[in-house]
């Protein structure tokens, strides 16, 4: 994958799913949580899912970023498919999507800085500039110089969250992708969230897509979708 984030000029679009399925398997039966989905976004863009638990949302993000491998599909990025034989899934996790997750997903035994600078590990970055990277970004989602060095399990869930978004900008990704990003939050602190996520778009032209029960969302959304048994109805 090219670090290049110029638009695929073709089309415009930034990043397309053509197709998209996944069906679980188990004694129990099959669940078809992803049914041919199809949705294009460009640089720049929010796209917004809105689905009942149980609608694929979480799976959809996950084959969106390569957490889990698709049955049937393509995903394409800059008009490269990272489904194909051949793509290098070990850069595009690490260098071009960075996840926002409900539960934070920090590393609660260290602190905010630390957390930060930990996906930059394997990166080619000197550990000094990690470090001033990652205190640029805590700087931006507003998280102060005490709160740097304090251990996450110590912060609230607002904090925790947009400590959980400078480590997702850790390595400078083009898609972001969270889900259900307000899901532990009080009202006022989820739309602090969202605004910052909403601003990564309009201001740093990074591609946010997000999954989520909370309709209120959709407002902010350049793009909106409802999610039903595993497919994409637009809106
Ligand atoms: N690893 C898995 N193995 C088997 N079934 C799975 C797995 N992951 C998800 N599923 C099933 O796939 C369907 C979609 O799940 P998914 O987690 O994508 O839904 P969701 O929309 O994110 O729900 P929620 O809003 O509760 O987070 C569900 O029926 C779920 O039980
Ligand atoms: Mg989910």
């Amino acid at each position: 994958m090219s670090g290049d984030n110029a638009i695929n000029l073709e089309t415009g679009d930034f990043l397309a799913v053509h197709g998209l399925s996944k069906t679980f398997r188990g004694k129990a039966g099959d669940v078809v949580a992803v049914d041919g989905v199809d949705f294009s976004a460009r640089k720049g863009e929010v796209v917004v899912i809105v689905g009942p638990s149980g609608s694929g949302k979480t799976t959809l993000l996950y084959l969106v970023g390569s957490l889990e491998n698709p049955d049937a599909g393509e995903i394409e990025v800059l008009g490269e498919d990272i489904c194909a034989s051949g793509a290098d899934l070990i850069a595009y996790r690490r260098e071009r999507v960075g996840f926002v997750f409900q539960f934070f997903n920090l590393v609660t035994a260290l602190t905010a800085l630390e957390n930060v600078t930990l996906p930059m590990d394997l990166s080619a970055v000197p550990p000094e500039e990690q470090r001033r990277r990652a205190v640029d970004l805590l700087e931006r989602m507003g998280i102060d110089r005490r709160l740097q060095r304090t251990r996450a399990n110590k912060m609230s869930g607002g904090e925790k969250q947009r400590v959980a978004i400078a480590r997702a900008l850790a390595n400078d990704p083009d898609i972001i992708l969270a889900d259900e990003p307000t899901g532990n939050l009080d009202t006022a602190t989820g739309m602090t969230v969202v605004d910052i996520l909403v601003k990564l778009a309009r201001e740093d032209g990074k591609c946010v897509l997000i999954v989520t029960h909370d309709e209120s969302i959709l407002e902010v959304a350049d793009q909106a979708f409802h999610m039903v048994d595993g497919k994409l109805n637009g809106r």
